[in-house]
């Protein structure tokens, strides 16, 4: 039965939505997925157990089309998955170069050779972003794969003239394997003209496994030498000063000793990335985050209109009280996150603000 309390509270509850929906801006972070696949079976990754039909190129390229003239020039991430298994990968990118859309692109780097490259080149990419934990085979144990440093580390030196517009990046992930080795990589990189920088990463859960608040507990990758981990950040904190080409902020660096600590940091301070982030799945569903459910479907029409949605919104809220630890406000969106987390003044890194919100 509705009571005057009832009816005042679903009233409020309106004017919220109303009030939400004209403030909430579109989406700042645009990252799709174009596959799952991958034929590597890295250690803290199990992306790849997904199985199923993936989408072809029109729905992406309509997708970007539609992404154009919604937000004007934006950049069109591509993660996976290896990206560099889909078959019309060229072709897209062509079709984002065409619309002024800036593309980015996170490979394994393994089926990289001189004639990819120069089709990449050709095709438009803007960045290509390399994985690579560390120079020695610990990053081939890593991802079982024999020789895959030797290789990245060629393919970075080798970096043609014919794929130079494209911007080189190394994305590493800080674990416990390569603790040791992160100096050695970077003393490389910052030798090396081809590669304009060097991205962090904290592990974070394996991706495609249950979320659960303890998983670091039982992964043999979680560093628990905290002493080491402090050491090491700060000396990348110092060179990034001394300017060395490192892209995380300082508050990233900073937070990782935190996190490194306590994974579970934004439980505290609540995940805002449904405001700005829009991924989108190899079969055409989209949300902020897809363990919180979905936003939309491609196979629907005008992703404008499902972002702006009730079901969005209902994600939205769900984002906003979820009790889970992830990579996404962690890693590649912290910058994102921490904006709406902490405010416009986010980058003065404040321990007692971050650690007491
Ligand atoms: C999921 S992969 C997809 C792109 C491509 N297959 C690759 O490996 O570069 C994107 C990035 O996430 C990183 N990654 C994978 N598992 C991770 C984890 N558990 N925590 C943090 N980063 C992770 C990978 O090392 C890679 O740099
Ligand atoms: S991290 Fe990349 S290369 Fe490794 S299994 Fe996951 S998708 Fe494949
Ligand atoms: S932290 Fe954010 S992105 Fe990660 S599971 Fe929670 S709501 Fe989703």
């Amino acid at each position: 039965m509705s009571t005057p309390f009832s009816e005042l509270h679903a009233g409020l509850d309106r004017l919220r939505r109303l009030v939400e929906r004209e403030e909430l801006p579109p989406p700042a972070i645009i990252d799709a997925q174009l596959t799952l696949r991958c034929f590597m079976r890295c250690r803290y990754c199990r992306i790849w157990t997904f199985e199923g039909e993936e989408l072809g190129f029109e729905p992406w390229r309509d997708l970007v089309t539609e992404l154009r003239a919604w937000l004007g020039p934006f950049q069109f991430i591509i993660s996976g998955g290896e990206p560099l298994l889909v078959p019309y990968l060229t072709e897209l990118l062509e079709h984002c170069r065409d619309l002024g859309v800036q593309t980015s692109l996170t490979t394994n780097g393994r089926l990289l050779d001189d004639p990819l490259l120069e089709r990449l080149g050709r095709s438009g990419l803007g960045t290509l972003v390399l994985s690579l934990d560390a120079l020695s085979p610990t990053h081939d144990q890593l991802r079982d794969s024999p020789g895959l440093a030797g290789h990245l580390r060629s393919v970075v030196e080798h970096f043609g003239t014919s794929s130079e517009r494209i911007k080189l990046k190394i994305l590493s992930v800080i674990s416990r394997a390569n603790l040791g080795e992160i100096e050695t990589l970077l003393d490389w990189a910052e030798g090396c003209e081809e590669l304009t920088a060097v991205l962090f990463q904290a592990l974070a859960q394996p991706f495609s496994t249950e979320f659960r608040q303890d998983w670091y507990l039982h992964n043999d990758l979680w560093p628990d030498d905290l002493e080491a981990v402090d050491g090491l950040l700060d000396r990348v904190v110092r060179r990034q000063a001394a300017g060395g080409k490192i892209e995380n902020e300082r508050f990233q660096l900073e937070f990782y000793k935190l996190y490194f600590r306590d994974p579970n940091q934004f439980v505290r301070h609540r995940c805002n990335l449904g405001r700005v982030l829009l991924k989108i799945s190899n079969q055409g569903q989209f949300s902020a985050c897809f363990h919180m459910g979905v936003m939309g479907d491609l196979a629907r029409g005008s992703v404008r209109e499902q972002w702006y949605s009730r079901q969005a919104d209902e994600v939205r809220r769900r984002m906003r009280r979820c009790d889970l630890s992830c990579n996404l406000p962690v890693n590649c969106n912290f910058k994102e996150n921490a904006a709406l987390v902490f405010g416009d003044r986010w980058r003065e890194f404040d321990r007692d603000a971050v650690e007491q919100p």
